[in-house]
């Protein structure tokens, strides 16, 4: 078998934030060799030429490091300030500085220098994310004739969108050098699909230079999951029951009502708490009995629009405590800290209800984790925006528009009140969906397409 590599922005054990992308790939790597490649968290002065190699806990990790004024170009500029929010269609949250352009192109020119002489001729090479859109092509400039993938975790933006982003030509041109292109949902193919449609040489007639043939590359619908069985285990681990208890004696006899995220705009969290303020005015009998747990680690905080929706979050949190608390009872608890999966698994299964609203997500891991952690006799319900990729796999959630704070207070009114059965019922289907979409079967699918079919070949013989 050929050997993996794999290369992401963050390589696995650099902060808490990497945990997602991380723990999907993790378990990849290890039933097949080849190392994790990507850059070492550290800033420096000289940007590093060569890899370093590190074993961290049994996997190859090769790292490089930035200069503080590329990183701050190719990460906080035109990754997180251009891309992120357009991808998002979040425009109005954009900062559109071109020049970070070419502090992007620069990280990825040094990412496929430090990478190529480590490649063999026949090493599958698969590209996560946003952060590196460029790196095939680089690569390829270079003379790496390696089969290569890409795997976005983000939403493919509507062509509108794309059509604001500096270089968009140079960077979906850039898309059209990898072999495979994955993306979360059919919602990000079909937008991906209209882009090319859009640049057929036939619709943009007389001028060849911004047509993108994408003739070469394949692309489809790969979506992410969880480990539901690794989650379950979890969930009724130690840690985890040290978690439910801790939370359990300070709040008594209260349904929890939880939500889980980085602290980013696209994750709709004022919004949430506005639906949550809603219920408690619309509904009295809910407060004292209900208790809404938000748990946000702060995240890309260098950057304005970061700042800015951290404190949207503090202002309308001390809104509802201000309105709603009691001596003796509070309506919420915020936490900007981020928590260990074990924790965290405790806290899915103690809560009622998860909320999970983003305004725009390309996945969103946390859906998953949260219904592979309930307690198959009182499980908890699952509210789901419908802006979500993981809304295209469970239809069995109530799905919200996030947008609209009176239809998600109706969605806790109806979670906080389903009977135990359909509970039970809505979960089996949404487990089912859990294990059928597992992180085991992503990355199988997406390295299956991936891999040279006379190599699939003889695997599938010696089978
Ligand atoms: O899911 C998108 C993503 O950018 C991942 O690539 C990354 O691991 C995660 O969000 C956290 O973001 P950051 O690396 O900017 O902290």
């Amino acid at each position: 078998m050929s050997r993996l590599i794999v290369v992401s922005n963050r390589t696995p054990g650099k902060g808490p934030a990497a945990g997602g992308l991380a723990v999907a790939l993790r378990k990849t790597l290890a039933e097949r060799e080849g190392f994790w490649f990507g850059w070492s968290g550290k800033l420096v002065d000289a940007p590093s030429t060569e890899a370093r190699f590190e074993d961290i806990d049994g996997l190859s990790v090769a790292q490089i490091d930035l200069t503080r004024s590329d990183h701050h170009a190719y990460y906080a500029g035109f990754s997180n300030s251009i891309l992120w929010p357009s991808f998002h269609l979040r425009l109005d949250l954009a900062t559109i500085e071109g020049h970070w352009y070419e502090g992007y192109r620069a990280v990825n020119q040094q990412f496929a220098r430090a990478l190529l002489p480590l490649l063999k001729p026949d090493d599958i090479i698969w590209v996560h994310d946003y952060h590196l859109i460029p790196l095939a092509s680089e690569l390829r400039n270079l003379g790496a004739r390696n089969r290569i993938g890409f795997y976005l975790h983000i939403p493919f933006p509507t062509t509108d969108a794309l059509y604001a982003i500096p270089h968009h030509n140079e960077l979906m041109r850039d898309l059209s050098r990898y072999d495979l292109v994955g993306m979360q949902a059919n919602r990000d193919v079909s937008a991906f699909t209209e882009f090319a449609d859009h640049q057929s040489p036939s619709s943009i007639s007389g001028n060849p230079l911004k047509s993108v043939d994408f003739t070469r590359s394949e692309t489809g619908a790969f979506p992410i999951g969880s480990d539901p069985d690794a989650f379950a285990k979890m969930a009724v681990s130690p840690a985890a029951t040290k978690m439910i208890r801790r939370v359990e004696r300070v709040l008594p006899d209260q349904r929890l009502i939880l939500g889980v995220d980085r602290l980013d705009y696209s994750k709709g969290l004022p919004q949430r708490v506005e639906a949550y303020e809603k219920l408690l005015s619309n509904d009295a009998h809910f407060r004292r009995s209900v208790h809404m747990m938000q748990i946000a680690p702060p995240s890309r905080d260098s950057i304005k629009e970061y700042q800015e929706t951290s404190d949207a979050l503090d202002a309308i949190c001390g809104r509802v405590m201000g309105r709603f608390a009691e001596p003796d009872w509070s309506p919420l608890t915020y936490v900007k800290r981020a928590y260990g999966q074990p924790s965290l698994a405790g806290l899915y299964r103690l809560a009622r209800v998860g909320l999970v609203t983003p305004l725009r997500d390309g996945m969103n891991l946390v859906a998953h984790e949260f219904v592979a952690s309930q307690d198959p006799e009182n499980p908890g319900v699952l509210i789901l925006s419908r802006f979500a990729g993981a809304a295209e796999i469970f239809d069995d959630a109530i799905l919200v528009n996030p947008f609209d704070t009176d239809e998600t207070a109706e969605a806790l009114r109806m979670a906080l009140d389903m009977p135990l059965k359909e509970r039970i019922a809505r979960w089996e289907t949404l487990m089912a969906a859990a294990h059928k979409h597992s992180v085991d079967n992503w990355s199988h699918s997406f390295l299956e397409r991936l891999t040279p079919s006379d190599e699939r070949l003889s695997s599938a013989t010696r089978d």
